[in-house]
Order: C-alpha cells, then sequence, then structure tokens
C-alpha cells in the first residue's frame, strides 16, 4: 500500500514538473544583460528622481522587482557591467557585441534585453544595429528615475522591453530601444531631454509602441542593419580611434588638429548649421584629410540632414558628410566602418546606406 502511494506521489511530481516545463515552453526564452545606468540607480529618499547613484542594482534584483516578467517570458538574467553609461568605451562596446552576438546563435534564446544608461544608449544600440548579425529582437532600455523614486519609469520600460524582446514581430527590425511606451529604432533614437522620462525621440519618428504588454507598429527601418549588414562583430577585435570636435563661433582650428595628432583615424566636425565649416578651419581641415585621416561633416543642430557639396565643396575636398546621422551616431558608423581601409567614397556610399 504505502510503495503505491509512493509511486503515485512520485507520478504527481513528474507531471506538475512536466506541466511547468509545457506552461513555459509556451513563452518565448530572453535574456536580460545589465550593463548599469539609472536602471539600475539607487536615490537616498523616494523623492530623489534626478540625484542619485546609477549601476548599484544587480541583474537578478531588477529581475525580481517585475515578478510580471514571468508572465510574458521565460527570463534569465547576466550582470555583463555595472557602469554608468558615460563611462562606456570602446572595449565595453566589443565585449557587449560580441555576447549578444554569441546569444543570438543559441537556439534556446529568442530576444535579448540589456539594459543601460540612458547618456550613451544611442551609441551601443547603433553600434549593435551595424555589427550583430541577427533577425531575433535586440532591445536596449534604460530608465530616467532610479527605483527607488516616486513613479520610477524603470519598472514598466523593463517589462514593456521584454515583451517586444519576446515578440515574433519584433524581429527583422533592427535593434530597438523600448523606452516611455515607444519602440524607437536603435539607428535613428537619440537622448533629446536630460531629465524628462520622455527623454528619447527619433526625427523620423518612433517604430511602434507597447500598450499592456502588446506591440504597435507603425513603420519598418529602410537602412541597412543587423543580418544585411557588411560590417560583422564576430571579424572585429579592434575599433580605429574616431572623435568628434564640437564647432562653435571662434573654435580653433587647433582643435582639429590636436584630435588628428591623437591618432584619430577620422574626425567628426559637428557643425554648425548644414554642418558648415569656419573660413579659418577650412585649410587645417584640407591638411588633415589629405594626411590620410577622413573629415566627416556632421552637425551639432538636432534635426535635418546635412547636404553634401552645400556651402562646402565635399567633392573638391575629399570629405565625406554624415547624412542624418549626429556627430555621435556618425562616429560608430565612422568607426566601425575604418575597421578596414577604404576611401572617402565608399565611406560615403556607407553613410547612405547605413
Ligand atoms: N549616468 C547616467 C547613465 O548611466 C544616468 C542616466 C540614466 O541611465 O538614465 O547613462
Amino acid at each position: 500500500m504505502r510503495s503505491m502511494l509512493w509511486k503515485q506521489w512520485l507520478l504527481c511530481c513528474a507531471l506538475l514538473l512536466v506541466a511547468g516545463q509545457a506552461l513555459a515552453a509556451d513563452k518565448p526564452n530572453v535574456v536580460i544583460l545589465a550593463t548599469g545606468g539609472t536602471i539600475a540607480g539607487a536615490g537616498a529618499t523616494t523623492a530623489n528622481s534626478a540625484s542619485y547613484q546609477a549601476a548599484k542594482v544587480p541583474v537578478d534584483k531588477l529581475i525580481l522587482s517585475v515578478p510580471e516578467l514571468t508572465n510574458v517570458a521565460n527570463v534569465r538574467g547576466e550582470q555583463v557591467f555595472q557602469i554608468a553609461s558615460e563611462s562606456f568605451t570602446n572595449a565595453h562596446l566589443l565585449q557587449l557585441a560580441k555576447r549578444v552576438s554569441a546569444l543570438v546563435k543559441q537556439n534556446d534564446v529568442d530576444g535579448i534585453v540589456i539594459t543601460h544608461g540612458t547618456d550613451t544608449l544611442e551609441e551601443t544600440a547603433y553600434f549593435l544595429t551595424l555589427t550583430v548579425h541577427t533577425d531575433k529582437p535586440i532591445v536596449l532600455v534604460g530608465s530616467m528615475r532610479p527605483g527607488t523614486a516616486m513613479s520610477a519609469d524603470g519598472v514598466l520600460n523593463l517589462y514593456d522591453a521584454v515583451v517586444v524582446a519576446g515578440s515574433p514581430d519584433a524581429k527583422g527590425k533592427g535593434v530597438l530601444v523600448a523606452m516611455n511606451d515607444q519602440i524607437d529604432s536603435g539607428r535613428d533614437v537619440t537622448k533629446m531631454v536630460n531629465i524628462k522620462t520622455n527623454a528619447f525621440s527619433s526625427q523620423w519618428g518612433p517604430l511602434g509602441m507597447v500598450v499592456e504588454g502588446k506591440t504597435y507598429w507603425f513603420r519598418a527601418p529602410v537602412k541597412r542593419h543587423t543580418a544585411n549588414s557588411e560590417f560583422d562583430i564576430d571579424a572585429i577585435d579592434q575599433l580605429p580611434t574616431v572623435d568628434i570636435v564640437y564647432s562653435y563661433g571662434n573654435v580653433p582650428a587647433g582643435m582639429y588638429e590636436s584630435a588628428a595628432a591623437g591618432g584619430a583615424k577620422a574626425i567628426i566636425h559637428a557643425g554648425t548649421g548644414n554642418g558648415s565649416v569656419a573660413d579659418r578651419v577650412v585649410p587645417a581641415l584640407r591638411k588633415i584629410r589629405e594626411s590620410g585621416v577622413m573629415v566627416v561633416r556632421s552637425a551639432r543642430v538636432p534635426a535635418g540632414f546635412v547636404v553634401r557639396n552645400a556651402e562646402q565643396p565635399d567633392d573638391q575636398y575629399d570629405w565625406v558628410v554624415s547624412h542624418d546621422l549626429n556627430p555621435q551616431k556618425a562616429r560608430i558608423l565612422a568607426m566601425v566602418a575604418l575597421t578596414k581601409p577604404r576611401d572617402a567614397k565608399d565611406l560615403q556610399r556607407i553613410f547612405w546606406e547605413y
């Protein structure tokens, strides 16, 4: 009698285990890679929404702080870094992208979420857009308030990011950023406000929205990305130095000369207006180009795009224009493009296509 009961108990346990696995099998498998930032931040009081310490809360606590995640996905976390994102370096970009590339090759991974500080989130998002060969959703997410603050935005942002990363309809749309109910393209999005929850926007508009655990799409990217990129993180082990010079009235030519002397393979000119170059700076930039360093005209103006051969004879000077990419995005693209030797004509092609 006793052995019969024992066998029945074992059978019940086994059935529960299988049921548990079966329930989990109907949910996508999402890996959360944590790098730090405000979403992992902590303030002294609930009133501290802007003054706090970033990069304090570990990934397992982040996941536990949003129990609803288990309703939408099988989630597991990895702590890749624990830093404020202004401290990202090229080495961090390479390490993170290589980890993402390895994970998306696994059959038991359906999507990736990367929790990240908002300061350089747009740079990481574009770097992954250019270098990770996959059509699986890769979704970056941050927050503008620490989890300890009243009306903290990180909890819903993280939930939304996991929903998007687990959504089959998010496949093939490039690297995405899920913040403030919005889904933006990793290429287009930029941080436009430094202390509000609607910090991020794309001048060409978001790709979609995520509301109450459901994604709604309104457009798709037209520029090359991820699986359709000619750049592959698995073949990149070093990134060239590319620096940005912010232009303004009275800017000295020496700013550009010291960037070139510092070993930059390209200089991104964050120009006034349509990427304009002061007449006293033109000779220095032409000399820099003739020395073999690429010159890319971008603009400090947040919207629009830089027109080639407008006020500056780019064809004659052999310069490149950044199209609609802001200086920090232009730097990421130039850095990836110059992992291989190429002339300015080919670099300009890359700026049109990506
Ligand atoms: N130190 C900033 C960063 O890590 C905090 C901003 C944020 O994450 O929202 O990017």
